[in-house]
């Protein structure tokens, strides 16, 4: 059909009743693409709504409801007398920033971020640069992901993505979805020992909300913090953004060593701890050290803050309960993370926070991000409810001993003399020392030429205490046997002529 209107311009307007698109969307869609296409060009006029109706065989509503959307969008405009015209500028227009516009914009003079930013920039967490592209072996971090239950979670998160109620769309709940915070705290006490119930549980944008809210919470700028060395450099991040004085306390077979820290630091007002499987190195802390870092403490009126990131993947003996289990002060934040058991991407963790810090969290919390998006946390609710969570981590705690036991006898195979891997007891990665006189640096480097992503323990140390550092860090979480076979032969090639050369 194609309507005329003395002066308007003819529009090609098919309509399909079977076509399973109300009769107004098709009307609006044909228009759309007739001014997008430049058919329809700007100024033209277009029929009235009661003429074009009765050409299309349509309600004249059809007509006005398709036509008040393309005003409300800004492709037509009605002019009194003047009839309905095509827009003298389309939104599209005004919404594209044409190429040639964009340009580098330097700061004005005299103007840039602080310093202390700056200096914060330097600190260049790993994270930063190990995001995005392809995972090469042995890349820290990386894990299964081809393995996740994509299915189940997405039938889950549908359900609430499709039909949003009002409440489930307007702001929620500041410590986050309480069916969330309830599943995390049965999940907690049944399989960490952690004594907690849903009330004491904030929802974080992953654990490293965690760390930023208790540094900024439970210390003040100039406040001392101990930190594990070898550890963590995104907590050392957040420790120093929050204007702490981080002090590096060794690690020993034991854990963090507490005599070390009451000696350098005794004041502290906060300690960071990976007591189930510590950040690099993989030591448990023993109940011993613990006990003695829960007196230090109780003693000092110091907090401890347990990050327990990935105590899920535990192989060959069960996990040690959590720390805050056996804390009767109410000194230990205890935060945990779905990046590593589900997937980074999702940012969600949580914080265990004793009952009398719980208002003071919250209002430091509503001052970044308010709460984690809440459709996310509705959908997670329903796959830790629904079981799909623990399935999937009893599945990757078999996988993932299978995959280290690889890399164990590929080291053996093609990396003799050169690294020495160890098996270990949980988590993603191994430690592999380097015979001496090489440099760890050195070793990752030449590794990286070859296509190989190792990590050197340099990376992770803050002070010269550390006294071995020639070790580099393998990830295998995330490779086959066949990749991981191929990734060490590739680190043989890469390390062989440094070894030789150290070798002398
Ligand atoms: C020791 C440690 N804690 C926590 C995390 C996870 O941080 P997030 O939950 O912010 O992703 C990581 C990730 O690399 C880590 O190595």
């Amino acid at each position: 059909m194609s309507p005329r209107t003395a002066g308007a311009m003819p529009l090609l307007v098919e309509l399909d009743a079977r076509a399973g698109r109300p009769l107004h969307e098709q009307v609006y869609q044909r228009i759309h693409s007739l001014i997008r296409e430049g058919l329809l060009s700007a100024g033209a006029r277009l029929p009235a709504t009661r003429v074009l109706a009765t050409e299309l065989e349509v309600s004249r509503n059809t007509v006005v409801t398709a036509f008040e959307r393309l005003a409300a969008e800004g492709y037509i405009e009605g002019r009194a007398g003047g009839g309905t015209r095509v827009s003298q500028v389309l939104p599209d227009d005004m919404l594209a920033i044409p190429a040639s516009s964009i340009r580098h914009i330097p700061y004005g003079s005299g103007r840039a971020p602080s310093r202390r930013a700056l200096e914060l920039a330097q600190l260049r967490i790993r994270r930063w640069s190990e995001s995005a592209g392809p995972v090469e072996p042995f890349r820290l971090g990386a894990q299964a992901l081809s393995h996740f239950p994509a299915r189940d979670w997405a039938r889950l998160a549908r359900r609430h993505w499709a039909r949003p109620t009002a409440m489930a769309m307007d702001y929620g709940s500041i410590a986050g979805y309480r069916p969330l915070r309830e599943g995390i705290a049965a999940y907690l006490q049944r399989a960490r020992g952690v004594n907690c119930d849903a009330d004491q549980i904030i929802i974080t944008s992953g654990s490293q909300q965690a760390l930023d809210l208790s540094a900024r919470v439970l210390a003040g700028p100039g406040d001392a913090a101990w930190i594990e060395d070898p550890g963590y450099d995104g907590a050392r991040g957040a420790l120093t953004a929050a204007g702490l004085d981080v002090v590096a306390v060794p690690i020993d077979e034991h854990g963090l060593n507490v005599a070390e820290g009451l000696n350098v630091a005794p004041q502290a007002k906060l300690a960071y701890v990976t007591p189930s499987h510590q950040f690099p190195l993989g030591v448990t802390m023993t109940l011993a050290r613990r006990r003695e870092l829960l007196r230090w403490a109780s003693g000092q009126g110091a907090w401890v803050f347990e990050d327990d990131y990935d105590s899920e993947f535990r192989y060959a003996t069960r996990p040690l309960p959590a720390l805050q289990g056996l804390d009767v002060r109410g000194c230990v934040i205890y935060a945990g993370t779905f990046s590593k058991v589900l997937f980074p991407s999702l940012r969600v963790g949580y914080m265990v926070v004793p009952p009398a810090l719980l208002d003071t969290m919250l209002h430091a919390r509503i001052l970044s991000d308010v709460h984690p998006p809440a459709l996310a946390q509705a959908g997670l609710a329903d796959f830790i409810a629904g079981g799909c969570f623990e399935r999937h981590i009893r599945r990757m705690r078999n996988l993932y001993p299978e995959r280290q036991e690889a890399l164990v006898a590929a080291g053996r195979r093609h990396l003799s003399g050169m690294l020495d891997s160890q098996p270990a007891n949980g988590g993603m990665h191994v430690v592999g020392r380097l015979p001496a006189g090489i440099d760890d640096l050195h070793a990752a480097e030449a590794a990286s030429a070859a296509g190989v992503q190792v990590t050197p323990l340099s990376f992770f140390t803050f002070s010269n205490q550390v006294p071995d550092r020639r070790a580099l860090l393998l990830g295998y979480a995330g490779l086959t046997p066949e990749q991981i076979a191929n990734g060490a032969e590739r680190l043989a090639r890469a390390l062989e002529p440094i070894t030789r050369a150290a070798r002398g």
